[in-house]
């Protein structure tokens, strides 16, 4: 599979999401050895909003994220959106569909009024936009100053002794696995390819400060395949020049 072409990359990344949204979170799962929730975990406490604060995770999939801040702290108001239907009703089953509020919604153009919210959380979503710095730029819109944005992604894994066996279970293993588990070898094809040509951490946490971010920094997991990355929306215009 080649990567689809920036004209057609949404509505490709979105049919492709509804066609494994069933088995979405057992292949996540599989994938990556159980660390998932452990990741899901951590880019909750980065993002760490106020009890009774708002918090979005856009690009929520099946809502991990989102469930997982709500497990942590029921007292907060947790949006959790996307512009995959299927996925969207994957996650908002039994008691999900009271505790989160659930939103068809596209990251290029969030629909959220300025300094909404206090933390912007988002699990595998930059890579799949078409355009990062618009993707970035919405969520610094709708944070509130001082709001934590946290990022968690794959990433191209770079030099490492391991690579040729980090090849191997990514360009190998996922697709054979994703094949069989959800039905659609493509999607678990696209995957890897997608993180070879994504950005590195580095310029990743550059785009971060162009959106205007401040403190930005990462935290790399499973043989640097996987980036958690954050940073914060600057509280005052003297923080904001300070940035340069
Ligand atoms: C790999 S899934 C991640 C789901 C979840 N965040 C997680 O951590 O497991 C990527 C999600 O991003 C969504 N997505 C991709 N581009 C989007 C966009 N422009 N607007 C909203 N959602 C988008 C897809 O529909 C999909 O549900």
């Amino acid at each position: 599979m080649t990567l689809p072409a920036p004209h057609d990359k949404a509505n490709t990344v979105r049919a492709m999401f509804a066609r494994i949204a069933l088995r979405y979170d057992l292949m996540n799962h599989l994938m990556t050895f159980g660390c998932d929730r452990s990741w899901q975990r951590e880019v909750v406490r980065r993002a760490a909003p106020p009890p009774g604060g708002r918090l979005l995770d856009i690009g929520c999939g099946t809502g991990g994220i989102a469930k997982e801040a709500w497990g942590r702290d029921p007292s907060l108001e947790i949006t959790a959106a996307d512009f995959t239907l299927a996925m969207l009703q994957r996650g908002c089953n039994g008691a999900w569909r009271q505790r989160l509020r659930w939103c068809g919604a596209d990251a290029l153009s969030l629909p959220f009024a300025d300094d909404t919210f206090d933390a912007v959380t988002s699990g595998y979503l930059i890579r799949n936009v078409t355009d990062i710095h618009q993707a970035l730029a919405e969520q610094c819109r709708v944070a509130k100053p001082g709001a934590r944005i946290v990022c968690l992604d794959t990433a191209p894994p770079g030099r490492h002794p391991l690579k040729p066996l980090i090849d191997f279970h990514m360009h190998r293993v996922i697709p054979l696995v994703g094949g069989v588990v959800s039905g659609d070898p493509l999607a678990y094809r696209y995957l890897p390819q997608s993180t070879r040509a994504f950005k590195t951490p580095e310029e990743l946490a550059d785009a971060m400060r162009t959106a205007g971010l401040v403190a930005v920094a990462y935290q790399r997991r499973m043989f640097n395949t996987v980036t958690i990355i954050y940073g914060r929306v600057p509280v005052s215009d003297v923080e904001d020049a300070a940035r340069g």
